[in-house]
């Protein structure tokens, strides 16, 4: 059962990124919220930890799973959440990200979750607020709750995140989803290894402190768990792979690729998908080697976690400058 707050060893004022963050707090964060995916099997979900706390999403970018998870996280904890949509607010006429932060802030918000297409936009909004900051990705720079959330994920299938064999496919040279990743699983001792053709790889790969391979049948060898990525177009000026077709028979995690991993390896993937070009369907859907649906659930629960910390430290003195 999650439990009522204390003071606790958390001793962060905003979540931008798992890079702040040391195996302690990741620990702290996945125990609590490892008690919240229990709490949300139950008939009543809802607790008022949060009552009185105002939560604003400001989601600068597309999102299903990140937005509609911290709107759960929030409302079960009992929050006041309110969606922004930038699209018809007045960033749509020229207002600037730091005015429009400064414009929220005098509305006495207590949470701010913001994702948003520039990289460091997310740390430079947290500069001007009062509230909690947490980034649901910038650019292709972090989404630590994604990070934090895969990690529940295997460490409640695996029992652990020390000393297993983690592959990383596709494109991550543009991926917040993997640099988050690769920072966490490196963190707890996991051994991370990325597995893209070298147009996908992000410049100067030798100081993620990873193995990298091209070829998928070496890459997965032996792999625990393997984690594929979407082709993130709508980050890519021009083209980085040949066509989807060719990308698929090299790179797209089909049966006959997955042999090549443990025998009871994990597939994941952050969603969204898209069957046919980075995964087969069939391989995606299997309920036994799948756990995509599960990173889901684990979503809401780790989210929850995050606005709990977060929020024991909201009127902690040193963060109200
Ligand atoms: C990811 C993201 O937005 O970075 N999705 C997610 O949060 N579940 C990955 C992606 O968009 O491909």
């Amino acid at each position: 059962m999650p439990r009522d707050p204390t003071p606790s060893s958390f001793s962060h004022r905003h979540l931008l990124g798992i890079e702040d963050l040391s195996p302690d707090d990741i620990n702290l964060l996945l125990d609590l919220a490892d008690s919240y995916v229990a709490l949300n099997r139950r008939a009543e979900k809802k607790r008022d930890l949060l009552r009185g706390r105002t939560q604003i999403n400001m989601f600068f970018e597309s999102s299903t799973r990140t937005r509609t998870s911290f709107e759960l996280a929030g409302k079960r904890l009992g929050a006041d959440v309110i969606n922004m949509a930038p699209s018809t607010s007045a960033i749509k006429k020229g207002e600037t990200l730091v005015d429009t932060a400064a414009t929220l802030n005098a509305m006495h918000p207590d949470l701010l979750i913001v994702r948003h297409p520039d990289s460091g936009a997310v740390k430079l909004l947290a500069r001007s607020v009062r509230a909690a900051v947490i980034n649901a990705g910038d650019g292709s720079h972090e989404h630590p709750t994604q990070a934090l959330l895969d990690a529940l994920t295997i460490r409640r299938r695996l029992g652990r995140l020390s000393g297993l064999t983690v592959a990383i496919c596709g494109d991550i040279a543009h991926s917040r989803v993997a640099r988050s990743n690769i920072l966490l699983l490196n963190t707890m001792g996991a051994r991370v290894r990325l597995v893209a053709p070298p147009t996908l790889l992000p410049t100067r790969v030798d100081r993620y402190g990873v193995e990298v391979h091209h070829d998928m049948t070496e890459g997965l060898k032996d792999a625990d768990i393997v984690m594929m990525l979407r082709l993130q177009t709508e980050r890519m000026q021009g083209s980085f792979v040949p066509s989807q077709r060719e990308y698929f028979q090299f790179y797209g995690l089909t049966y006959e690729k997955i042999a090549h991993a443990r025998s009871d390896a994990l597939i994941m993937h952050p969603g969204p998908m898209n069957r046919g070009i980075e995964i087969d369907s069939e391989v995606a859907d299997d309920i036994n080697r799948s756990a995509i649906l599960d990173q889901v659930e684990m979503g809401v629960a780790v989210r929850q976690a995050c606005l709990e910390l977060l929020t024991g430290n909201l009127d902690h003195p040193e963060h109200n400058q």
